[in-house]
């Protein structure tokens, strides 16, 4: 049932802290009213016993198409998206080929568009050649950086072309902070071939934080607005509310993974644990727990990033780096309200809020009038186990199996309409390039 107005009635939603029952009105794929009672006329999707939450908002996932298919494409990886409850993500740009030129911009909006289940956002990616076509990308997200080398080999590090971006670019610079020559060293210093548990070292957080520092300093003398993508230790959460006390406009998020997990995964599973940046020893995700209750973050992105459980099973250098976890964005967040770690209020400002303002997606991350009724109606008490067996994504494991999750999106709808529930998918239409309030500069 997707009609053009009806009523959501019986859930519960935040209001101011607490949770309390409240209809919400839907027309025409926009938030009507939201009431303790409304329209009895209007159509009604029962909720009862289920809360609403906004529709979470990933701000980062890699959903490999075009290029890399057989890891993820746009519908895979958007239905996977709503199962956890995610009803707009953001796109990395690291795909074959790389979002690095208009032309490439264009082909992956197009692939969107017809794929996607989702809304969507989409990241240019910067390279040494190509920062006056990233100034002049219409309609992007914001532009991404890789100060170290990743997944796709996309790296800058001419001074001068990131003097250029960060004077001169008007949306959030997002950073992959890892400092190239740092994991360089480390790797010839190691000085024999690299076990999965040697990860950490050879990507340290002393090389997080030297390509942080960089970044913080550009936008400092620049004014320009940065994004540290998938913070992983406390030092960089440290140095970047230093640099907001000296004036910079510098915004971040931390993955599920270097929240929920550490070394141990890796000295577990080898390289199924291997990341970028990696899993930090004992200790450090509770540090960043810390800081994250003080309001230190903005978002939580699942930095959602495909292989297929064969890649990652290979040799250390053969494996590639990389964590799926759209699916579960809502579930794990709920799993740390029930474990004391987080307030459901949290839940909302870090899946919804803090992403949709940081990036300022119009429209998006509230329960509330006038804004797109991308809802997620989560059954607290639906308790279910991770098994790869049941993995929507086409990556096919998760670094979550065995874990019991409690609370789950039973529907999740997107601009009013139902595109996952009981039923199933509704693969009937497609999720729309999000609005960042700008023109998008082409003619009628
Ligand atoms: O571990 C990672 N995997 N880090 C990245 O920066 C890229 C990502 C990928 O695309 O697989
Ligand atoms: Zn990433």
């Amino acid at each position: 049932m997707s009609p053009e107005r009806f009523a959501v009635r019986g859930a519960r939603v935040l209001v101011r802290g607490s949770l309390e029952r409240r209809d919400i009105l839907v027309q025409a794929g926009r938030i009507a009213e939201v009431a303790p009672e409304v329209d009895r006329d209007a159509q009604t999707l029962d909720a009862a016993g289920l809360i609403a939450l906004p529709g979470a908002i990933d701000a980062h996932v890699h959903f490999r198409e075009p290029g890399l298919t057989h890891k993820e494409d746009w519908a895979s990886g958007s239905r996977a998206a709503l199962a956890g409850g995610v009803t707009t993500v953001l796109d990395m740009p690291n795909t074959v080929p790389p979002t690095t030129s208009l032309e490439a911009l264009e082909q992956k909006r197009r692939l969107a568009a017809g794929g996607s289940l989702v809304d969507f956002g989409l990241f240019f990616g910067l390279t040494e050649q190509n920062v006056e076509e990233a100034l002049a990308a219409d309609g992007v997200a914001g532009v991404k950086v890789f100060l170290g080398a990743s997944t796709g080999g996309l790296v800058v590090r001419s001074e001068a072309v990131l003097e250029r971006l960060f004077a001169a670019c008007r949306k959030p610079i997002v950073v992959h902070a890892e400092e190239e020559n740092l994991m360089q060293a480390a790797r010839t210093s190691l000085g024999r071939p690299p076990r999965p548990l040697d990860h950490g070292a050879l990507r340290s957080v002393e090389a997080a934080v030297a390509a942080l520092q960089t970044a913080l300093e550009l936008a400092l003398r620049h004014g320009a607005h940065l994004h540290v993508a998938h913070v992983s230790s406390a030092a960089e959460l440290d140095r970047i509310v230093e640099a907001r006390k000296l004036g910079a406009r510098v915004t971040c998020e931390v993955a599920p993974h270097h929240l929920l997990l550490d070394e141990s995964y890796v000295a577990a599973q080898g390289c199924r644990g291997k990341v970028n940046p990696p899993l930090r020893p004992a200790g450090e995700p509770e540090r960043l727990w810390e800081r994250l209750r003080r309001g230190v973050v903005d978002c939580v992105a699942s930095d959602h990033a495909p292989h297929l459980a064969a890649e990652k099973d290979r040799t250390y250098d053969e494996a590639p780096s990389g964590l799926p976890s759209v699916e579960l964005f809502l579930p794990l967040l709920i799993e740390c309200v029930a474990r004391g770690r987080l307030g459901l209020a949290d839940v909302v400002r870090l899946s919804a809020e803090g992403p949709a303002q940081v990036f300022g997606l119009r429209g998006k991350g509230r329960i509330e009038r006038g804004y797109d009724a991308d809802l997620a109606l989560v059954d607290l008490q639906a308790g279910r186990t991770v098994e790869a067996s049941a993995i929507r994504s086409r990556c096919g494991w998760s670094p979550y199996e065995g874990w019991s999750l409690t609370g789950w999106p039973v529907v999740t709808l997107v601009r009013g309409r139902i595109a996952f529930g009981p039923q199933g998918y509704d693969a009937s239409s497609r999720g729309r390039e999000v609005d960042l309030g700008e023109s998008r500069g082409e003619s009628a």
